[in-house]
């Protein structure tokens, strides 16, 4: 279907009033690539507001996730929000990688192209697209909760699990219509 037949876009300013932003952070959908080869995996935590006075978002990822390497090949990725009805196929996407699997094969969602090319789903209620702005790895040296410098050290051990701060400016969000 196309895509501005299903979805509507609305400003970032308009965000806030037709969602919580707290609970949208909880648990959605990063999804990066083009229609030939693309990934999602599931995020929770993160947030959105304004980055060098430009509306954005910004997530945390472990290094070893394939969507970070798709995010940082093409620049660009999508956030999406679904009805809970979805909850399940949202939570195999966040049950293996796409590295070595055929999870995008396997998934009950319908993948749809926006304008601008990127990828999500016909069945998402809400999509934010992003550019690329920053990645920063977080330090546990760079924390000042003794709580979290344990956690991080801990964690640590293994370098796959390197957070990695991903910033990106928000270029479009759309909603259901
Ligand atoms: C509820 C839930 C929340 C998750 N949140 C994050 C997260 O915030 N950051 C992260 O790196 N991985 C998170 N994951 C794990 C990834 O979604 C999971 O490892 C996924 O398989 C990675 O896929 P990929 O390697 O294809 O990108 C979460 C998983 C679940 C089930």
């Amino acid at each position: 279907m196309d895509f501005k037949q299903l979805f509507k876009q609305i400003s970032p300013e308009e965000l806030g009033g037709a969602f919580n932003v707290f609970t949208l952070m909880g648990f959605f959908l990063v999804t990066a690539g083009k229609i030939e080869h693309y990934n999602s995996m599931v995020c929770s935590g993160g947030a959105i507001g304004l980055h060098f006075k430009k509306p954005a978002v910004w997530c945390i990822f472990q290094s070893a996730r394939y969507t970070l390497e798709l995010i940082q090949k093409e620049k660009t990725y999508t956030l999406s929000w679904f009805p809970d009805e979805y909850k399940k196929q949202l939570l195999f996407l966040g049950s293996k990688s796409g590295r070595d699997s055929e999870k995008m094969k396997e998934i009950k969602l319908t993948s749809i192209q926006t304008p601008c090319a990127n990828m999500s789903f016909e069945e998402a209620k809400l999509i934010i697209e992003c550019s690329l702005t920053q990645i920063t790895t977080a330090n546990a040296d760079d924390f000042y909760s003794q709580e979290s410098k344990d956690y991080l050290k801990e964690a640590y051990k293994d370098p796959k699990e390197i957070r990695k701060y991903v910033f990106g400016q928000i270029t479009n969000i759309w909603i259901k219509k």
